[in-house]
């Protein structure tokens, strides 16, 4: 049995399927560490014209999807899939924002998720108030369909499922694992365009290497995204504090001369 296993209730399963049986999840799921599968809401209507969305009560524009199909759905994958560990997420810009620490979360403590996707207006509140265990959104915008998030989350989630990725510093020192932004990345050759690699790269000083790096990632995340950093969490060696005193140095004198406000 696959170590972490996810259902995406969508009027979209090949989209789903065609992206989600591809690359580094394809394989994974080929080995047996994932499964990924996708469930057509439409195989589950009780009407000839396979129906599944009607007016909005109340009046307005376009289509609701209805509870029934959306049920028959839920509960078939229940039965066929449902762990003690299951947990059924709605994919709507009502719910909370997606984020590293939230796809830690959904790893840690389930191993089978239901995600379910909605298209036109959205889908039947009393379906969300009978299923669903929480609401999650992709961000502050508006997408025709639950598709791109569902796979977003399953995405994010499965390539840290132990095997998935060759080891787990292929996500731990990325972008948003600890606060941080990833540093800059080169690749061959080491001039191109008349940029060049910065030196401390090709120095071969692995110490040297990661203190430039870690410096790098302080500086970016204060720049761009000084929301998320949290000089607190910083727990590193006295070595590390000193380049963290001197990277907060190199963010100021930055923002000075771009003409910034006196940062914090
Ligand atoms: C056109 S949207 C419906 C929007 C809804 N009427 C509203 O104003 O909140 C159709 C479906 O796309 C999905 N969707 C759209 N934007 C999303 C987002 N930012 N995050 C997650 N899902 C989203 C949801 O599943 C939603 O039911």
């Amino acid at each position: 049995m696959a170590l972490y296993s996810i259902d995406i209730m969508t009027l979209f399963p090949e989209t789903v399927g065609d992206m989600m049986n591809e690359s580094i999840l394809g394989r994974a799921q080929e080995r047996g560490f994932i499964r990924v599968d996708a469930h057509q809401i439409r195989d589950f209507t009780t009407n000839k014209q396979k129906q599944v969305d009607d007016y909005p009560y109340g009046g307005g524009r376009g289509a609701v999807m209805q509870a029934d199909p959306l049920y028959r759905c839920w509960q078939y994958i229940q039965e066929q899939y449902g762990t003690p560990r299951s947990r059924t997420i709605f994919l709507s810009p009502c719910g909370a924002t997606f984020n590293q620490e939230k796809a830690r979360q959904l790893l840690r403590d389930y191993d089978h998720l239901t995600l379910v996707c909605g298209h036109y207006e959205g889908i039947d509140q009393r379906f969300i108030d009978e299923c669903v265990d929480e609401e999650i959104s992709l961000g502050d915008f508006v997408l025709t369909g639950g598709e791109i998030p569902a796979m977003a989350v399953a995405d994010a989630v499965c390539r840290m499922v132990p095997g998935v990725l060759p080891e787990p510093a292929c996500y731990e020192e990325e972008s948003h694992w600890n606060g941080l932004l990833e540093y800059p990345q080169y690749s061959r050759p080491a001039s191109w365009h008349g940029r060049e690699v910065p030196e401390v790269l090709r120095s071969g000083d692995h110490e040297k290497v990661r203190r430039w790096r870690l410096k790098q990632s302080i500086v970016r995340t204060l720049q761009r995204r000084p929301d998320i950093f949290r000089e607190e969490n910083f727990q590193g060696s006295k070595q590390d504090r000193k380049l963290l005193a001197e990277a907060l140095e190199e963010w100021r004198n930055l923002s000075r001369e771009q003409g910034d406000p006196k940062p914090e």
